[in-house]
């Protein structure tokens, strides 16, 4: 699979698994929870940040743990994707 049908992937599985709480395409609404502002935000650090907080949830913070719903095939494709959304913090 290419990066580009990777990433279109990852945007439905996006919508369907994670758009009601970070937004549709992961244009949300609340700042903390903008998934498009991943580099912006963490720099180098994004594709650690994006995994951890994924697989281990911060639950404390009302994030859920994936590790046990997604494959790492399914993670990988929704960060295909995330990464062609990122935006420039305002
Ligand atoms: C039940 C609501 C909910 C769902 C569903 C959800 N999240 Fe989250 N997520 C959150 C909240 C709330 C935060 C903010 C945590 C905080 O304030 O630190 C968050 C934070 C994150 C962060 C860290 C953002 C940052 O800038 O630090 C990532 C990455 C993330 N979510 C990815 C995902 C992905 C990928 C999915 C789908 C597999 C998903 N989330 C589904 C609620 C949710």
């Amino acid at each position: 699979m290419d990066d580009q049908a990777q990433a279109q992937e990852g945007r439905s599985l996006f919508n369907q698994t994670c758009a009601h709480c970070h937004g549709p395409d992961a244009a949300a609404g609340q700042p903390e929870r903008n998934l498009r502002h991943l580099r912006a935000r963490y720099g180098s650090d994004m594709d650690d940040v994006f995994r951890s907080t994924v697989i281990n949830g911060r639950l404390d913070k009302g994030m859920p743990v994936w590790a046990e719903v997604l494959d790492a095939k399914t993670i990988d494709a929704i960060y295909g994707f995330l990464k062609t959304v990122q935006e420039d913090a305002e």
